[in-house]
């Protein structure tokens, strides 16, 4: 990557609250025109990450730009080019739909005249046109949720940082988002998200960061992730009529690492000889693809049961 075409530039930037290190040492560039996901448990620092760059609350040490401007100093002029959505939508409940996206204009010092046709554009782009004078208490989570994102557009931003924008969206509405972030992305804006979706973040993300303890442990684009941590393929075992106890025994025996998830055993090495298990009756036997979602636990989650 050529540095200079950097649009997002984060570098060595420290946030503590009192003893807790939220931001721990983090540097990384987002490119003109990239999607660039985190992906991390909650606590891992994400939204801190993203309260810094957006201007929302100081940091301890490090530099954090946006497009050249640096953003300690100069947040004003980065608010006229990016756009923000907060994990919280902190729409106005006193105001209706178009108003809410009018107001935020207005601040962001946007003409009048350009006020209300953005305003009419992006709620056609979010199809919420039918909903333009309803109150936004009167509007659905989902619809809220696109109503904020849209509320972002208002500036026609070249960046726009997103804090989980599909959460709490139902699968026809998440896709709608995601294909409104894919225009947004033709269109050249450049595109920092954070997500627990790993489908999300596998489709719109030219590169994840995962996180951890306000750290990024890795930070590649996805099928880079996959092959460097999860290998190729993962085994799935599922009680089909045995006791737990004796496929924990047959595992231990066969000498494998796994992981158990709610009824599902895990083998994360899916080039491990199951013979012996396969012999056990009342087991059903899966091999899949590894996905984001392997990568994501093998660098975040717990060590592997080993015993
Ligand atoms: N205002 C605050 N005061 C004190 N501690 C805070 C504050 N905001 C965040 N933290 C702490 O900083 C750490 C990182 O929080 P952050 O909100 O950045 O995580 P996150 O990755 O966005 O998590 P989530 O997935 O739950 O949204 C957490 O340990 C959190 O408790
Ligand atoms: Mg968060």
């Amino acid at each position: 990557m050529n540095e200079h075409d950097s649009v997002i530039r984060v570098n060595g930037v420290v946030k503590r609250y009192a003893d807790l290190c939220a931001i721990d040492g983090i540097s990384f560039a987002v490119q003109g025109g990239e999607t660039v996901g985190l992906l991390g448990p909650n606590g891992a620092g994400k939204t801190s990450t993203m309260r810094a760059l957006a201007g929302l609350s100081p940091w301890d040490q490090g530099q954090v730009s946006v497009a050249g401007l640096d953003a300690a100093t100069e947040g004003r002029r980065i608010r006229q080019i990016m756009g923000v959505v907060t994990q919280h939508d902190g729409l106005d409940n006193e105001l209706n739909v178009t108003q809410n996206l009018e107001l935020f204009g207005y601040l962001a010092g946007v003409s009048r005249t350009a006020v209300r046709r953005r305003a009419r554009e992006v709620l056609e782009f979010f199809s919420l046109t039918g909903r333009a004078t309803d109150d936004v208490d009167d509007l659905s989570g989902g619809m809220k949720r696109r109503l904020a994102i849209a509320r972002a557009l208002m500036i026609d931003p070249e960046v726009i940082v997103l804090d989980e924008p599909t959460t709490g969206l139902d699968p026809h509405s998440r896709a709608q988002v995601w294909e409104k972030l894919a225009q947004l992305k033709s269109a050249g804006v450049t595109v920092l998200m954070s997500t627990h979706y790993m489908d999300e973040a596998a489709i719109l993300c030219d590169r994840i960061a995962i996180m951890d303890h306000g750290r990024i442990l890795a930070l590649a684009p996805p099928h880079a992730l996959i092959e460097r941590y999860a290998g190729g393929q993962v085994v799935e075992i599922r009680l089909d009529g045995a006791e737990r106890q004796i496929l924990r025994d047959a595992l231990r025996a066969s000498g494998v690492k796994w992981r158990e998830l709610g009824a599902l055993f895990r083998v994360l090495d899916g080039d491990t000889d199951l013979t012996a298990l396969q012999e056990l009756a009342g087991v059903r036997i899966e091999r899949r693809a590894t996905n984001l979602e392997d990568v994501f636990l093998r660098l975040t989650g717990k060590e592997l049961d080993d015993e």
